[in-house]
């Protein structure tokens, strides 16, 4: 298990680990700028680029690495040069094969290469010693009315995660669950559903991967989503950037709602959640190592903040819903953080 604490250092007092999906220093494309925002880089110019953050511990590795035919090998010395570990393989289960679904595929033959797919990503997260399998169903869903049978469908996506977690008792697979995007509405779509669906599968190795921005975007509030994942002991990581609500933006976090992300916080460290502390951001147009240097430079202010906050006057407020009571003690813990 990749610990949550590394040795303190000047920069990084605390000691918190801080890690990030590799993909945040990639290039991408979008629907409009079909020739990408930059030059493609492999997963070994990410790792680099990710080297090059001041205090970044671990990766999360989309599987099959990007950009060539890369060994586990290679991959592993690229990290090693870099000082990074691996906290999650992340099995690439959205793509074009995959476009009508994964778990759901109308078509069993496509359902079995993503479990084989999805096989073969567990070796690598023995080879890498990493925390967990992270299932990213993006396109496991709908888009029209009438298109799907809802009950089949959610019955394939509970059997799909169900067998690789039984075959795969020694592993953790987490469950990253969104609204939408790229299938009009996502199967594991809210932190309740995926809850269900979990307590349904009743096997002890499968949780919740909570990305604040999911439930951002999914009319959730973060703190309330950590919540009830941990009362079900459910949540097994987690990624944080911030949106502007109506879409995953995956921009950096904390430049918009750093009132919710500190109680998302509060809410892990009351809980005595510990754990790596990940970004999930997309810097499309920004530089990326900046981008991540900002992230958790707002981080560890959350973190002082944390440690400022008086929790006893707090807790009291809150005993009285006491919203202006609450919020001003919150405001100067965080606010004279930074
Ligand atoms: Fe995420
Ligand atoms: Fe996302």
């Amino acid at each position: 298990m990749t610990d949550s604490q590394s040795t303190p250092s000047d920069t990084n007092p605390s000691g918190q680990r801080y890690g990030a999906g590799i993909w945040h220093f990639a290039t991408y494309v979008d629907r409009y700028a079909t020739d990408g925002y930059g030059d493609p880089r492999t997963i070994i110019d990410a790792i680099d680029i990710a080297g090059t953050v001041t205090d970044l511990s671990v990766v999360d590795l989309n599987w099959p690495f990007f950009g060539g035919d890369f060994s586990n090998e290679q991959v592993k010395e690229a990290l090693d040069r870099n000082n990074l570990g691996v906290i999650g393989i992340t099995p690439e289960m959205y793509t074009r094969t995959f476009a009508k679904g994964a778990f759901t595929n109308p078509d069993p033959g496509i359902r079995e290469e993503a479990h084989q797919l999805i096989t073969r990503a567990a070796d690598v997260v023995r080879y890498f010693g990493a925390d967990y399998v992270k299932l990213w169903p993006g396109q496991d869903g709908w888009d029209y009315p009438f298109q799907v049978d809802h009950g089949a469908l959610w019955k394939n996506s509970l059997d799909g995660v169900g067998r690789l977690a039984s075959e795969n008792p020694d592993l953790k697979f987490v469950i990253e669950y969104k609204p939408r995007e790229p299938r009009v509405h996502m199967s594991f779509d809210s932190v309740s559903r995926t809850l269900l669906g979990i307590e349904k599968i009743g096997l002890p190795n499968v949780g919740i991967l909570l990305d604040f921005g999911h439930a951002l975007f999914g009319g959730e509030s973060p703190a309330d989503s950590a919540q009830l994942a941990i009362d079900y002991g459910r949540l097994f990581g987690m990624d944080v950037n911030d949106n502007l609500r109506n879409w995953d933006d995956d921009m950096v976090a904390g430049t918009v709602h750093p009132i919710e992300l500190f109680e998302f916080f509060y809410t892990l460290k009351k809980n005595h959640w510990e754990g790596v502390w990940q970004l999930d951001q997309f810097p499309f147009r920004e530089d990326s190592v900046k981008a991540a240097d900002s992230a958790i430079e707002f981080l560890k202010a959350v973190q002082r903040g944390l440690d400022k906050l008086d929790i006893p006057a707090l807790v009291e407020a809150q005993e009285k819903h006491d919203a202006i009571g609450a919020m001003s003690l919150v405001q100067k813990a965080l606010f004279s953080s930074y």
